[in-house]
């Protein structure tokens, strides 16, 4: 089979952690060649993946011709200028999220990649998750009627020390870090847009200049309101993870079903007919039904679909399009805050 060859730019991070052993998982994806800022580092991870070439400057990586496409994975400040440069040299792009600072520096990268015939997509590869996957079909296939609420939260401990903390490096705390994917699965998953968005963004619990915890109400296409939460004071060891959705024949509700691993639970209550007014609501608390996930490597499966895309032609499953959309919407949220509004998603 023939395999993408890529090319890793800030092989260090969540690159290391995560995807580049997806990528090693994959079938139709090959890691030729990786760049981190460090020398030595790179060479590590030259070695650990068996990759033929270790770089420490970025261009020089996307210059080798037997580098197909690149992911970059370094911190979002520099993504947008890496993803340019990688375009200068015809290589498509996979590109972590947030995919720029802000959704007009977004903007730019599209239209420059573009301009230079290469594809973009974007890395929400929680979309691959097995239970994201059902909840999507199961939305799609009517089994919980009309969707009237849904709610996400998605948290990380994130005292000190981190890239994120710094406003000028992330673009934004909580919400521009986790909120992101949260705010692409409510999308996603119902197939609607959202068309209002108000939100509250503090800092309460640390003492850095990005939002420490997030909570974003959202109105969507379909009529459904739908709430995001992100946090980053919560402990990992108490987190949840939710994502659940409520609708006038049906639940979804998801039990740690966001996040790096495909796993968790996904409870589902499908009623055939509905149901009349009941004034003694006797009917709460109804057990449901235990959906079983197809888990396996939300990684692998995002890279093989990305790399089925550039190699044959399939449409993208995550355009990068649709993650600068999802930023129009949390610098709406942001504003929100500021303002005290509610702004129409446009
Ligand atoms: N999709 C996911 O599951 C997921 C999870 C975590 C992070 N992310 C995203 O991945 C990106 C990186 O986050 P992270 O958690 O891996 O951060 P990290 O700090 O753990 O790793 C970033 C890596 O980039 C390297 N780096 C720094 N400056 C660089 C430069 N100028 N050029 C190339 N590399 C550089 C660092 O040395 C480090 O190894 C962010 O956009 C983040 O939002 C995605």
């Amino acid at each position: 089979m023939k395999k993408l060859r890529f090319g890793i730019i800030g092989a260090g991070g969540i690159a290391d952690r995560r995807t580049i052993p997806g990528m090693m998982e994959a079938k139709n994806v090959e890691v030729v060649a990786v760049m981190e800022i460090n020398a030595d580092n790179a060479e590590r991870l030259r070695a650990k993946y068996n990759a033929k070439f270790a770089y420490t400057d970025a261009e020089e990586l996307v210059k080798n011709p037997e580098v197909d496409a690149v992911y970059i994975a370094s911190p979002v400040v520099c993504h947008a200028a890496q993803a340019k440069l990688a375009a200068d040299y015809g290589k498509h792009i996979l590109l972590e999220k947030p995919i720029a600072m802000s959704s007009e520096q977004g903007e730019e990268v599209l239209a420059y990649c573009a301009q230079k015939g290469v594809q973009v997509a974007a890395g929400f590869m929680m979309r691959f998750g097995s239970h994201i996957m059902s909840m999507k079909e199961a939305v799609a296939a009517g089994k919980i009627g009309q969707v009237v609420s849904g709610y996400a939260q998605f948290t990380l401990w994130l005292p000190d020390g981190n890239w994120r903390l710094d406003k000028a490096k992330s673009g934004g705390g909580s919400l521009m870090d986790m909120g992101v994917h949260c705010i692409d699965l409510m999308e996603y998953i119902l197939g609607s847009r959202i068309t209002h968005v108000t939100a509250l963004n503090e800092t309460v619990a640390f003492d850095y200049n990005v939002e420490d915890s997030s909570t974003v109400l959202l109105r969507m296409a379909n009529g459904a309101q739908c709430v995001v939460q992100t946090n980053f004071n919560i402990p990992d060891e108490v987190s949840k993870w939710r994502l659940e959705f409520f609708g006038t024949r049906g639940r979804l509700m998801g039990d740690t079903i966001i996040g790096q691993n495909d796993g968790g639970k996904l409870n589902a209550v499908y009623m055939d007919e509905v149901p009349d007014y009941d004034a003694a609501q006797d009917h709460a608390d109804a057990e449901g039904i235990e959906i079983e996930g197809n888990f396996g490597n939300m990684y692998t499966r995002e890279v093989e679909s990305f790399a089925d895309s550039i190699l044959n032609g399939t449409p993208l499953e995550v355009p990068a399009s649709d993650a600068v959309h999802v930023q129009k919407v949390i610098e709406l949220a942001y504003r929100s805050t500021e303002e005290n509004r509610i702004f129409e998603v446009k």
